[in-house]
């Protein structure tokens, strides 16, 4: 294992808040690993930031009388309390605007202009008289010409998905009048060029996921398309060329490249030379199957293009997206719940157990379903973990005053419940290095189901024979479940080490110390209470009622 690594997550919009949709593809999965790899001694750093440029954004903030830069920092400080709020634990949280960021774009497209990536090219576009403004994107609304669906934006159909040609009955978004079309002329990056050493990289990397590498394949051999990388607005990175006045990058030319520029800003401030560590590093790109396209093509192909002065990711994990109840996220339809508003109704151990559950390392769509999370939650997190670590701690309090007894020779079921203990970190520790979040919970779950068994074979409080192995053992099972559910649960796993009476922060403690018998004879737990409160069904019903149109 690389004992460094920098991992980042899809930038999120500083446009709204962050939802289930969310943190399910990319910031769960990542937390997760970030804090598998600290457990396992590598100097991982998750870096972060807001998402601040492009068009939504520039005409939200239009539309609510604020500054693009007000109207950005609000939503830049809300997501991180929300995320904070889930114990995403980024080390870093920045924004694209940053002055950092800003440099660092502006010099990356000055080394690919300088090397030929780069070059003008005269388009038309729609541009509005009233207003005197170009209106890229967002700026037009019209019919979708393939579904007809009224009131689409020019970029995208949000009836049908698609991305029409050229949207029908054009009206500029911002005044309602019908848009002229001028002449205007935009900066290219010319992806082309790097059709072959893209696919070099894709077949070389054997850490990517294989049924993506295989269609971005075929995309690079149905021929790549150059890519429009300004726009004529007010808000965004200046192209820094005289000529090109007034003119900014488009998003995605400048949101990428914060992964880099907030990492060195955050590496640097701390005494560590950031380009170095970022080249020797594993670096981590967690992201949804939507942006695979910008991660799998512009991204890599702009780091080459300035010769690869910072490496390509090793690790782009790509998740499916999270539907609710079955049916597409959607804000407009209010078919969306809110993380923060979640996390008023429970405690986010709750949710990351269930996102965790449901989330295959694939592209496959996972569905937040609140009649599963109910059982989930009562059935597995409560009736097997929380069952398994207040049986072991509370009748270790009652029938011993919480101290552990002396033991005495194994039998055979307690020679094979210390084996489990010894192999969990391998176990958990392959799928976690395999991406399988879900997969590795699984196994701490299993591991407490046999303990569960273990428990009630050996009848404890009959106190027969065997009934110190039975506590003594228990309670070294209960400490190796802390310290392998510290990445996935990081709360719960605290709490348990708090009841445990032992001292500090769990996640000091390393991944391979759960495979220790740690908890020896004559030791004095802390105290003992419930871990978790069941979900009632009554409540979920009306956490229900609340989604779709009318309610909210
Ligand atoms: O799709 C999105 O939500 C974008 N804000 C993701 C940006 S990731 C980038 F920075 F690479
Ligand atoms: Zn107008």
């Amino acid at each position: 294992m690389n004992k460094k690594a920098i991992i980042t997550s899809a930038l999120p919009y500083a446009n709204g808040e962050i939802h289930l949709g969310h943190v399910a593809s990319t910031y769960l999965p990542a937390d997760v690993t970030t804090r598998f790899l600290k457990q396992n001694g590598v100097e991982a750093y998750y870096v972060c930031a807001s998402d601040d440029f492009g068009t939504p954004i520039l005409i939200q903030s239009e539309k609510q009388g604020k500054t693009p830069s007000d109207y950005v920092a609000h939503w830049n400080k809300r997501d991180f309390e929300d995320f904070s709020a889930f114990n995403i634990g980024f080390d870093y949280f920045y924004k694209t605007s940053s002055p950092e960021n800003i440099e660092f774009v502006q010099d990356v497209f000055k080394k690919l202009n300088d090397s030929g990536h780069i070059y003008e090219q005269e388009i038309i576009q729609f541009y509005c008289k009233n207003d005197k403004k170009f209106l890229p994107d967002r700026y037009v609304k019209g019919i979708c010409p393939y579904c007809k669906a009224e009131d689409q934006y020019s970029d995208l159909c949000e009836s049908c998905g698609r991305v029409p040609e050229e949207i029908t009955d054009p009206k500029c978004s911002l005044c309602g009048a019908p848009p002229t079309k001028e002449k205007t002329t935009h900066y290219f990056f010319k992806l082309k060029n790097f059709a072959d050493s893209l696919s070099k990289w894709l077949e070389e990397n054997e850490h990517l996921q294989k049924d993506v590498k295989k269609y971005v394949q075929n995309w690079i051999k149905s021929g790549l398309i150059d890519w429009d990388i300004t726009r004529d607005i007010s808000w965004g990175v200046p192209v820094p060329l005289d000529d090109a006045k007034g003119k900014v990058f488009y998003g995605w030319f400048d949101n990428h490249l914060a992964y880099i520029s907030t990492a060195l800003k955050f590496l640097n401030d701390k005494g560590i030379d950031g380009k170095e560590f970022w080249n020797s590093a594993d670096i981590y790109h967690f992201i949804g199957k939507d942006i695979v396209y910008h991660h799998y093509l512009f991204l890599p192909a702009m780091r080459l293009g300035i010769d690869s002065e910072y490496k390509l990711p090793d690790y782009i994990p790509t998740r499916g997206h999270l539907t609710l109840e079955s049916k597409k996220i959607s804000k407009s339809r209010n078919w969306y719940i809110g993380l923060k508003e979640f996390l008023e109704y429970y405690p986010a151990d709750y949710l990351r157990y269930y996102l965790i559950s449901i989330n295959p390392y694939s592209q496959d769509d996972l569905n937040f379903d609140w009649d599963d999370f109910t059982t989930r939650i009562n059935s597995e997190l409560i009736g097997n973990l929380g069952n398994f670590v207040n049986r072991a701690l509370g009748f270790t309090k009652k029938a011993f005053d919480g101290k552990i007894p002396e033991i005495e020779p194994f039998d055979e079921k307690d020679t094979e419940a210390e084996q489990k203990i010894k192999s969990l970190s391998d176990d958990v520790g392959q799928l976690m290095e395999q991406n399988h979040i879900d997969r590795a919970l699984k196994k701490i779950m299993e591991f407490s189901s046999f303990y569960n068994q273990y428990f009630q074979h050996k009848e404890p409080w009959k106190k027969g024979p065997g009934t110190a192995n039975c506590v003594f053992l228990s309670v070294n099972a209960v400490r190796t479940i802390a310290i392998s559910l510290s990445s996935f649960l990081p709360e719960s796993a605290q709490k348990i080490w708090n009841q445990l009476g032992l001292d500090g922060k769990i996640s000091d403690y390393a991944w391979n110390e759960m495979s220790e018998l740690g908890i020896p004879s004559g030791y004095d737990l802390g105290e003992a209470y419930p871990l978790f409160a069941r979900v009632e069904v009554s409540d979920v019903a009306k956490y229900k009622k609340q989604l779709g149109p009318s309610e909210k």
